[in-house]
Order: C-alpha cells, then structure tokens, then sequence
C-alpha cells in the first residue's frame, strides 16, 4: 500500500527525543536522517540516541554517510528495519552489501537527483528497497526537482517489483505526482514539521493519496 514516512533530521537527542514523542502511535515507519559532514557538508545526531529512546517504530535508517559499513551495527543495536546508503561517492559497494548481509534488516540504496539509474543495476538484485532523492542530499524545506518523476516513472515501468521510495521536497502540491508516477512510499520531512500540528499535516496528506 502507498504510503508516507515522516523524516526526522535532527543535530540533537532533545529534538529527536521530542519528534519521536509527537509521532508514538502516530505512525509506523519513521526515516532517520543520518550525516557525518563528509559525504554531506551537515551532521546530525548519533544514531546511538536512539538507543537511549526506546519508542517503539519500524526505522528506516538513511546514511548520508561515506561509511555506510562502519554505521551498521549501529543500526542493528537500534533494531532498524530498513538500512540505506547511497551507492554514490562509495569505492567497494560490493564491500557494504557483503557487511549488510551479516544483519536482517532490509537493504536499499539511495540515488541523488543526478545520479541516473544504470548506476544501480548492478546492485539491483542484492536490494529490497530504493529510495530516490527528490532533493540534494543534507538539509529539509528544499523544492523538489521535477525531473526525479521521469527516473521515477522509468523504474516503475521497468522494475515492477521493487520497492521504490522518494525522500525530500514532498508536500502537499508534490504528494499525488509521486505516487502518480509510481513511488510505494513518500518521505516527508517539513512537509508534516513546519505545521504546528504535525500529526494533523501528516494525516491531510495521507487523506491525499489513499
Ligand atoms: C534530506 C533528507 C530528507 C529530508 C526530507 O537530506 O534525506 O529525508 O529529511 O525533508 P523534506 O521533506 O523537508 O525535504
Ligand atoms: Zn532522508
């Protein structure tokens, strides 16, 4: 079923803390932001503030990292669900899917809005899940890019099967394009958090697409 996942970037436990508070029993999935201020110029809060929080969801974890392998235990102590890491900027892919095997969670990469999709077929067996930037990676509240749609619609139509997701730069004028052009989920980030009720925001857009 299509569906929205609400994104928390966050630089710190306290906000983390207080965004996981405002979705508990609001949602299931929630996307995690993760940078280390090397494949993006940003960092965020350490993933082991999770760990302290306990809340219980299904987490996607995003790794905007140039090590994704080094995070994944990481990952595991948190119980993610679903692990990402960008196939870009990385010598040895091979290498992380080799380390991701070692824990359950789901695989997926993430492609920047330049990066075209041959740059995944390779991998494209080795995955469950590939999520599609809609924005550049690093910060939230920037506009989506509108050409994401066609690498969109593109992978729809010759990957049926794969669960495909797109994160960044999705409201309430984007939501029903995306899912239109064949995402199973979208990621939102302000699109639910510049509200002043975020739950409110989240459900509206839900409303939107089923
Ligand atoms: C961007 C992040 C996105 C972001 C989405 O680097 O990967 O997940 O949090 O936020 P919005 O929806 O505001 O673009
Ligand atoms: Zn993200």
């Amino acid at each position: 079923m299509q569906h929205i996942i609400p994104a928390i970037l966050e630089t710190n436990a306290v906000d983390l803390a207080k965004k996981l508070k405002v979705l508990a029993k609001n949602t299931q999935w929630v996307h995690i932001d993760v940078m280390d201020g090397l494949f993006v110029q940003e960092t965020s809060v350490s993933l082991s503030a999770l760990e302290k929080l306990g809340e219980a969801f299904d987490y996607e974890i995003h790794l905007m990292v140039r090590d994704p392998a080094s995070y994944l235990a990481l990952c595991q102590a948190i119980l993610a669900k679903r692990v990402i890491f960008h196939i870009e900027g990385i010598k040895d892919p091979e290498l992380v899917f080799q380390e991701m095997q070692k824990y359950p969670f789901e695989r997926g990469i993430a492609l920047n809005p330049k990066t075209q999709v041959p740059a995944i077929k390779k991998w494209q067996r080795q995955i469950d899940a590939l999520l599609l930037m809609g924005v550049h990676p690093g910060r939230q509240g920037q506009e989506f890019i509108p050409m994401v749609l066609e690498k969109l619609r593109a992978l729809r139509m010759f990957s049926p099967d794969i669960l495909l997701g797109v994160d960044g730069g999705i409201g309430q004028d984007t939501i029903e394009k995306v899912f239109e052009a064949g995402a199973d989920y979208a990621v939102v980030g302000s699109g639910i958090w510049k509200h002043r009720d975020p739950v409110a925001a989240l459900r509206k857009l839900e409303a939107m697409v089923q």
